[in-house]
């Protein structure tokens, strides 16, 4: 019997406190974001003491983006959280991303944003050394990609695909090459192999197919490539969502994509994975709550209040709200637009909008869509008033979907961007998003 338990945890966007996280510019700046920073140090913190208690396993697997954005006084500061919890007996595997060297990296202090020193890719390389590289049985130098063995039975394949900026999110060929010698090897070995990477291998709805930063690029031919070579799990972040897909290739070979969101940012969560064999178990938990220094309390209600201001702000924002060149038309349209309803927009399309749902501000009823396409598993099915004036509304205004289908449409694959929406707005998969067991 083979058997594997281990951790994961995913963008932790760790930031140094001291660096400065407060004041005029600060709170600007969070107006538009999805997930918290000041907290995130002692987030970050209360989830790896979490993890360093559990005596059952002593692997811990970090997915990237591990700063904020590459200051590198947060690196060095969360390398010494890491080295607490190795010295409690964890193995600490990790891969870095995007948002580990080279991507702003500012603080904040009064009307200043300040940019402070960042990390490149070479600082990373010693940086965490000790967190995968020192122990890997092969190396791609390039990429930082590497293989490990994780005990009897199991490799890790962990892959580093934000090696440059122009090409961040994609495999090339080369590399391609370098993981196929990876697999052959694990193979020869009598080895399960799970890979880890950054950006999503499967979409965590069908609606993020149209986003590109939203997934791997080519996801399905890569996704093919790994199953067909023998990977069946893989290990992903990037999105800050919890999403659980399985991809079947044409040939069909499947992968489980377990994409696991942020411990800082809404649902704030992380994951313990058990194998035993071929069967996974997957077990998600919440950030434990925790206390500032002012006293307030961090806890879910928290890291939800920080999501939901964030597509209203967003939306003030780019009608330039309390900005002086915003224009006469642009402060009508954010009045309009705050004002309006859900009854109110589908009266415009010639129909009555549900009851349960009719008097919802336009503003709330976004937040209320998209946020499960975060926690996972939405529940909008066939039959809800969410799915079925959605559906009415998108066939009265079929021809403008039409042309924006074929706009977005290529030639081995058409746009139904009805489709895309509506399939995202449930799961319909034989997989929760969140705690599950599955067959590899
Ligand atoms: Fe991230
Ligand atoms: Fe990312």
């Amino acid at each position: 019997m083979k058997k594997l338990d281990f951790y994961l945890i995913t963008d932790t966007h760790y930031f140094e406190r001291s660096l400065g996280c407060s004041g005029e510019a600060y709170d600007n700046y969070m107006k538009g974001e999805q997930m918290c920073l000041a907290e995130n140090q002692p987030a970050d913190r209360a989830v790896f003491e979490a993890v360093g208690k559990d005596d059952s396993t002593d692997i811990v697997l970090l997915a990237g983006d591990l700063p904020k954005n590459g200051e590198y006084e947060s690196h060095l500061a969360l390398v010494e959280d890491l080295k607490k919890l190795q010295a409690k007996g964890k193995k600490i595997y990790l891969i870095t991303a995007g948002h580990d060297f080279n991507d702003h990296p500012n603080a904040y202090a009064g009307k200043e944003r300040i940019p402070v020193k960042g990390t490149t890719r070479d600082d990373l390389w010693e940086l965490y050394y000790d967190f995968g590289l020192s122990d890997a049985l092969a190396v791609d130098r390039k990429t930082h990609s590497y293989v490990v063995k994780l005990t009897d039975g199991f490799r890790l394949l962990a892959l580093n695909v934000d090696s440059e900026r122009e090409t961040r999110g994609s495999v090339s060929d080369e590399m391609q090459e370098w993981i196929l010698k990876q697999l052959d090897e694990a193979k020869a070995a009598g080895d399960t192999v799970i890979a880890m990477e950054h950006y999503p291998l499967i979409p965590q709805q069908p609606v993020f197919d149209l986003v590109g930063d939203a997934h791997l690029r080519d996801w399905r031919s890569k996704a093919a490539f790994l199953a067909d070579n023998g990977v069946n799990l893989i290990l992903t972040g990037h999105m800050h969502a919890q999403s659980i897909k399985r991809f079947t290739s044409e040939k069909g070979n499947s992968i489980v994509d377990i994409q696991t969101s942020a411990p800082v940012g809404y649902p704030s969560k992380y994951r313990k994975v058990s194998i035993t064999d071929n069967k996974v178990s997957v077990k998600s938990f919440d950030t434990p709550d925790f206390v500032l220094e002012d006293g307030t309390k961090v806890d879910k209600p928290y890291f939800l209040r920080q999501f939901s201001q964030m597509i209203p702000n967003r939306m003030a924002s780019m009608l330039k709200e309390g900005r002086e060149d915003q224009t006469g038309i642009q402060k009508f349209l954010l009045k309009r637009v705050r004002s309006l309803t859900v009854g109110g927009v589908t009266r415009l399309a010639g129909f009555g909008a549900k009851p349960e749902i009719k008097n919802l501000k336009v503003t709330d009823f976004a937040v209320k869509l998209v946020l499960p396409m975060f926690e996972g598993d939405p529940q909008f099915g066939p039959g809800t008033p969410v799915y079925e004036d959605l559906s009415k509304f998108f066939s009265r205004i079929s021809f403008i979907l039409n042309k924006v289908n074929a706009k977005l449409s290529k030639d081995d694959r058409k746009v139904d961007i009805k489709e895309l929406v509506l399939s995202s707005l449930y799961n319909d998969g034989d997989l929760s998003d969140n705690d599950c067991e599955f067959t590899i």
